[in-house]
């Protein structure tokens, strides 16, 4: 971390002390929220560049995303290595105070590796090849990809492990964005049976966990197994759902392999990869420990009503996702993106408030993709920061001025967010295997997610996300939306946490399995009957997308009930806590009231007292221990900053 002087030389306080020391180069580069975009300089000429580098300096730029799909430029010729083309722009923004976020290269390999080697390409589950041509067409599997990965990252790291404008290695992009996440070729399938293999050892033992009596699936050698590929009628669950879990642990395989060479060769520059909007393909819990710091890419809809809070819940996950240490936005767009069906521009004011929402919920670091609008290629419709028609532009002026802005606030960079009250339990295996085929209804875990987290970001109530592995002491209030297979061990601790004098609240069709998607019997919920003091006896989904339960009472009380009778709410005293059960799926008012009530007799508060309906705030705190509080009002586009 900066040593005392350079600290009192620059202005700005140090990190709080919960930011790792890991981190020390990136934020000894900074001296405010970092601030700038992605920079793919190797699309212009160098008159274009001495611009570039003058009005980054005017918009107050501090940070760029370099070199992301440079491999082809880096290496034109296999095994030959040329950064000639970036020395360049690393001295040139070195020179102008920029810190560079620089990119492994990998994302996309050039035309010449799936030439040499087609079986690097990723093949769906009908069989069909993904071709170049486009990006990341690479299977994640693939030993020869990642041998070409990291000995381009190995060439990288060592030409510039003592760049001064180095702040921070920027693995891959977006892992797990495209269908190529998914692959079904030969090499794959024989890496899913070896993973196979470590988890269950026999194939007695997987046998059993995959139920293989039903429908005649019995194995008798590892051979026999494939990927999920297309079939004729619902596939085995627990194939489909140890496949998500092998895809996310293949391509976190990927990224560690170019982290053991990064930390080989330049072991005190932290290391980051950029997560895709809160997405189902990769276990970010699992993920996230391997990370110094998270980032997260963020493309709110500007058609969508719901994506403000849409957006707060995203960001509350990466929050979450290193127990509350800051994070990085390293991507939004200024203004419309180009890949929607309709693409939405944000109107004025709209980019400073979705900015500053980052910075309320922990970020570090604002940036864009990217710089300046691309002249060609698939993404030049989408929004940069300096337009095609340039800096004298609506965009490129808010852009400008909320570099200059964020430049006032020092003191917020290295500020630790405030630990919420109340957390919102999210686990992804348990969201894969909601999603599965053949239940009683199509579920969908992010949008009950949000559903559970709206009423605490409209009423400005602070949610952690946290894992089922979390320490819950420290909570008030426990939300736990959807939680449908869940091991017995788990469940214990959530029953404890109530014992001890927690308050939970656990909707609809949560305990239903085990890690293995094998019913807990017992009646429904068995692991939480006891907990919660139910039983449910049937589903009943609606055809209006409604979702009902046939709940029996066994010590809780009804708190509301469904037309027809039965109790729809339940509430239950559990040692020294309270246990709230949602046998339904509860409109919006009707949700935001009953969490009011269930909070308010768990003694949770509002950030801010008297705040006005539709403004909501969160906190960080400094190094000193100043508390921050940024308000945020989404209809106004206002933003305020209190200190105190
Ligand atoms: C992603 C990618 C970028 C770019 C943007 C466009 O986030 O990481 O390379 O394609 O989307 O929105």
């Amino acid at each position: 971390m900066s040593t005392p002087e350079q600290t009192e030389a620059s202005g700005r306080l140090p990190a709080h002390p919960a930011v790792p020391p890991r981190l020390a180069r990136f934020y000894d580069k900074l001296r405010a929220p970092g601030y700038g975009g992605d920079y793919n300089p190797e699309q212009w000429g160098p008159q274009v560049h001495d611009e570039d580098i003058r009005l980054m300096r005017e918009a107050g730029v501090s940070l760029v995303t370099l070199g992301i799909f440079g491999w082809a430029r880096s290496e034109p010729v296999p095994g030959e290595y040329d950064f000639g083309w970036l020395d360049g722009h690393m001295d040139r923004l070195a020179g102008a105070g920029i810190a560079v976020s620089l990119a492994t290269m990998t994302a996309s390999p050039p035309p010449w590796l799936p030439e040499r080697h087609p079986e690097t390409l990723p093949v769906l589950q009908d069989g069909t090849t993904l071709y170049p041509g486009s990006r990341q067409h690479w299977c994640p599997s693939s030993p020869v990809y990642r041998e070409h990965a990291t000995r381009l990252v190995a060439e990288l790291a060592r030409h510039y492990a003592d760049h001064p404008a180095l702040a921070l290695w920027h693995i891959g992009n977006e892992f797990g964005c495209h269908i190529s996440r998914h692959c079904h070729c030969p090499v794959s399938t024989e890496a899913f049976r070896r993973w196979l293999r470590e988890r269950y050892g026999t194939v007695d033992a997987l046998n059993d966990a995959w139920s293989t009596d039903f429908w005649s699936q019995r194995y008798t050698g590892f051979e026999q197994i494939l990927t999920p590929r297309t079939a004729p009628s619902f596939r085995n669950p627990i194939q489909q759902l140890d496949y998500q879990r092998f895809c996310s642990d293949e391509l976190l395989a990927c990224y560690l392999a170019e982290r053991e060479v990064l930390d080989r060769i330049t072991p005190g520059t932290p290391v980051t990869t950029n997560f895709v909007p809160v997405a189902k393909t990769l276990d970010l819990f699992s993920w996230a420990p391997h990370l110094d710091v998270v980032s997260y890419d963020s493309y709110p809809d500007p058609h969508d009503a719901s994506a403000f809070q849409r957006t707060a819940f995203s960001y509350d996950v990466m929050r979450g996702l290193r127990g509350g240490q800051p994070w990085l936005l390293l991507e939004q767009a200024p203004s419309a993106v180009n890949w929607r069906r309709r693409n939405g521009r944000k109107p004025s004011g709209r980019m400073r408030l979705d900015s500053w929402q980052a910075v309320a919920h922990g970020a570090d670091a604002v940036l864009f993709f990217q710089w300046r609008a691309s002249r060609g290629g698939a993404e030049k419709f989408h929004s940069a920061m300096v337009p095609h028609g340039g800096p004298d532009t609506r965009i490129h002026r808010e852009v400008a001025a909320l570099g200059a802005e964020l430049a006032g606030h020092a003191d917020l960079l290295g500020s630790v967010p405030a630990r919420a009250e109340v957390a919102l339990l999210l686990d992804w295996p348990n969201w894969w295997a909601l999603e599965l085929d053949a239940h009683p209804a199509d579920l969908d875990m992010l949008g009950t997610a949000l559903a559970h987290h709206k009423p605490f970001h409209d009423a400005s109530v602070a949610t952690d996300v946290v894992p089922v592995t979390a320490d819950l002491a420290p909570y008030k209030l426990l939300v736990v939306p959807n939680l449908y297979s869940v091991s017995t061990a788990a469940a214990a601790r959530l029953a404890a946490y109530v014992h001890g004098g927690g308050t939970l609240v656990m909707s609809f069709f949560s305990g239903i399995t085990d890690e293995h998607d094998r019913v807990h019997l017992g009646g429904y919920p068995a692991p939480f009957r006891e907990l919660l003091g139910v039983r449910v006896e049937e589903f009943d989904p609606g055809a209006d997308g409604s979702w009902a339960e046939v709940i029996h009472l066994e010590g809780a009380e009804a708190v509301e009930s469904f037309d027809s009778g039965g109790p729809s709410v339940t509430r239950h005293s559990h040692g020294a806590g309270t246990a709230w059960y949602l046998g339904t799926r509860p409109r919006p008012a009707a949700m935001r009231e009953l969490m009011d009530r269930v909070r308010a007799e768990a003694g949770v508060g509002p950030v801010l007292p008297d705040l006005p309906e539709g403004t909501y705030a969160r906190t960080r705190v400094t190094a000193d221990g100043t508390p921050v509080h940024v308000l945020l009002t989404e209809a106004t586009g206002e933003v305020a900053v209190r200190r105190g």
